[in-house]
Parts: structure tokens; C-alpha cells; sequence
């Protein structure tokens, strides 16, 4: 892993997009006993995605930036997810610098988030400011409103 270089891009073949829904529903889903297809939403045909594959591994990181439709110039990241083996070496925080040079780059002027309280610390690295109290998703997870303006 240490000399591994760790690009930011889009899945491409149909095996790395399996691989990069596998992510999430194994990170951010599995373990609250949610069902498989609650890592997808309607959204994903017209977002943005970032994934880090590693060869032979899989997707290692992922996360999403979409649109909001009722909000003109705000997009949103979700579904970040990094593999516990691969957390805390500065996947995650490529995985949103990318997608933040990708909302640069289709107009929007704010990222807007929900953050699991556990990862609010990870956000404010990477300059998130928190705004309010987000949902308590599934009874059980507090989240956090954040957001960063896209100079
Ligand atoms: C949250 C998550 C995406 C962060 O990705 P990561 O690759 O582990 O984070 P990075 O290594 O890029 O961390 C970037 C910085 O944030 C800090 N950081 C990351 N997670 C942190 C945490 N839980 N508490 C405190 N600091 C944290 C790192 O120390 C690092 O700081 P540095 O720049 O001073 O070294 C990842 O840990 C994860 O998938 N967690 C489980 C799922 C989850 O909670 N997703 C977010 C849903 S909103």
C-alpha cells in the first residue's frame, strides 16, 4: 500500500461501478441493517462520482456530489465512504477535494452535507463550517448540517 498512487476519477467498467456501490452498502449501510439498494438513490444517474480503485483490491473510497434542484447554485455531497483498511491516510479527504473541483467547474458556489456526528471532525479538515443539526437518520445516527462556499 505505501507505494500505492491513489487517483480520483469516476468507476468506469461495469465491475469497478459494482465495486463502488459494494462500498457503500458494505460501509454505510450494512452495519444499521439496512437493505441492499438503500446504497443507490435516484440521483445517481445525474451525479457526479469519485472513486479511488486500487488494482486487485476494488474501490477503496467513494463519495457523490449531486444537484439540488430546489436550491440553484448548492450541490451535495453524500455517501462518502473509505474502506476501513484504507481510512485515515487521506483517501477520504482526495475523494473531496476532487468533487469539490468538480462543482467548481459546473457553477456551484456551495457544497452542502450531511455529516454522521462521527465524521464531523473529517469535514472540519477539510473546511466545512457547521450550520445546524441535521437528521437523526434511522433513530440512530445524529447528523450535522456542513457546508464550504466553492471559491
Ligand atoms: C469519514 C471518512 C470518509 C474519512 O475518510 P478518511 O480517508 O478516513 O479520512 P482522511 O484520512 O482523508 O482524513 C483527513 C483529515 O481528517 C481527519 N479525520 C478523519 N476522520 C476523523 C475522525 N473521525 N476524527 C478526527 N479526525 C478525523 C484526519 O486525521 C485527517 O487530518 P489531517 O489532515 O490533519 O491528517 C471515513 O473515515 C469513513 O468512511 N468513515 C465511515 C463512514 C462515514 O462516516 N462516512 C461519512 C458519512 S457522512
Amino acid at each position: 500500500m505505501a507505494n500505492t498512487i491513489f487517483e480520483v476519477r469516476p468507476p468506469q467498467t461495469p465491475a469497478e461501478w459494482e465495486s463502488y456501490f459494494n462500498l457503500r452498502f458494505d460501509v454505510l449501510r450494512a452495519a444499521w441493517g439496512q437493505p441492499k439498494g438503500s446504497e443507490t438513490d435516484s440521483d445517481d444517474n445525474s451525479s457526479t462520482h469519485a472513486a479511488i480503485i486500487v488494482p486487485d483490491v476494488g474501490c477503496v473510497a467513494a463519495g457523490r456530489l449531486h444537484a439540488l434542484k430546489d436550491r440553484p447554485g448548492v450541490a451535495q455531497i453524500r455517501y462518502m465512504a473509505v474502506h476501513p483498511a484504507y481510512q485515515g491516510k487521506g483517501l477520504g479527504a482526495k475523494v473531496v477535494a476532487y468533487l469539490e473541483v468538480q462543482a467548481k467547474a459546473q457553477g456551484f458556489d456551495l457544497i452542502t452535507l450531511n455529516a454522521r456526528e462521527t465524521a464531523v471532525p473529517f469535514y472540519l479538515k477539510c473546511g466545512y463550517s457547521i450550520i445546524s443539526e441535521g437528521p437523526l437518520v434511522w433513530g440512530v445516527i445524529p447528523h450535522k448540517i456542513c457546508t464550504k462556499p466553492i471559491l
